[in-house]
């Protein structure tokens, strides 16, 4: 099938040219915040799609209607895609719920003075890699992966498209410390402790939830029903766009998958890279449970 990926490189981060144009992306940039927003940011494959879900689940009271009739762009539309910004600003439902994998550098004066609440999420970069590796074979509005090997080194050079993994981390996560709508939450977190996480999720969002519906919400977000869930695992979208007969999005959701695929080498490398690259960041990473 043939490939829809074309360059578009804004502020001198490359995106597929497919989804986000020049305009769409300038657009997000420009867009006016209410302070009763809720933004999901994230690089890609770090569990946007998850903490999507997440979010719908814990303002529906744990109740699986939407989350199993809307498809997830739909809840939850992106930023930086024109038809999702143009839907957001007439969107008449509060609050709304927004997602983007923008760097804080890029999104950061569209929120200045917002009390809109955002929620970061997370996930260690050797499982970042290898899910964004296996999602480039699908995603045909994506760029060849290429060898793994290759995949690696422009992943470690902030070649890839959404640009680099470790300026999007510094960037959002070093603004916990001065921004109290802020919450940084790890993919590790969701995984290990899917109950708790809920719970603090719903406590930053102001809608404390009672046990049994926070039990309803871990049951409709698990990784075995959020798989089986069309409205989330991107089988509605065209096979032009995401080829599924290459694999699935909802593909292994665990940590430390990187261990099928990292040489030790590999490994050693991008633990270098990343300490010279996070000298001035305090983050811990899960590798592995
Ligand atoms: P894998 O490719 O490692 O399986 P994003 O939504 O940011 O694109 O992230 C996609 C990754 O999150 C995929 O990782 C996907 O399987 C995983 N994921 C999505 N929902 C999940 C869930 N409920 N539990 C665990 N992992 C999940």
């Amino acid at each position: 099938m043939a490939r829809l990926d074309v360059t578009e490189t804004f502020h001198g981060i490359s995106f597929p040219g497919h989804l986000h144009t020049q305009d769409s992306l300038q657009k997000a940039l420009e867009f006016q915040f209410e302070d009763t927003d809720i933004l999901i940011v994230s690089y890609p494959k770090s569990g946007t799609t998850w903490m999507q879900e997440i979010v719908t689940l814990i303002f529906s009271k744990g109740d699986p209607n939407l989350s199993q009739t809307v498809p997830n762009w739909a809840r939850a539309p992106w930023l930086e895609q024109y038809y999702s910004s143009a839907t957001l600003e007439t969107s008449s439902s509060s609050p709304r719920l927004i997602t983007s994998h923008l760097t804080h550098r890029l999104l950061g004066p569209a929120l200045q003075g917002s009390k809109a609440k955002i929620i970061y999420v997370s996930r260690n970069p050797k499982d970042v890699v290898v899910s964004f590796y296996h999602f480039h074979k699908i995603a045909n509005f994506l760029p060849e992966a290429g060898s793994f090997a290759e995949f690696l080194n422009s992943f470690l050079e902030g070649k890839l498209h959404f640009g680099s993994w470790f300026d999007h981390v510094k960037g959002w996560t070093s603004q916990t410390a001065t921004m109290n709508n802020l919450l940084h939450i790890t993919y590790e977190e969701l995984s290990l402790d899917l109950h708790g996480a809920v719970k603090r999720i719903s406590t930053f969002l102001q809608c404390p939830l009672g046990e049994d519906v926070v039990n309803s919400c871990v049951k409709h977000c698990t990784f075995s029903n959020m798989k089986d869930n069309k409205m989330v695992n991107y089988t509605l979208i065209p096979e032009e766009i995401v080829d599924h007969s290459k694999g699935s999005f909802m593909r292994k959701g665990k940590i430390g998958d990187w261990k099928n695929m990292f040489t030790e080498e590999q490994s050693q490398y991008l633990e270098s890279v990343l300490k010279s690259k996070m000298q001035d960041c305090t983050l811990e990473f899960v590798w592995d449970v």
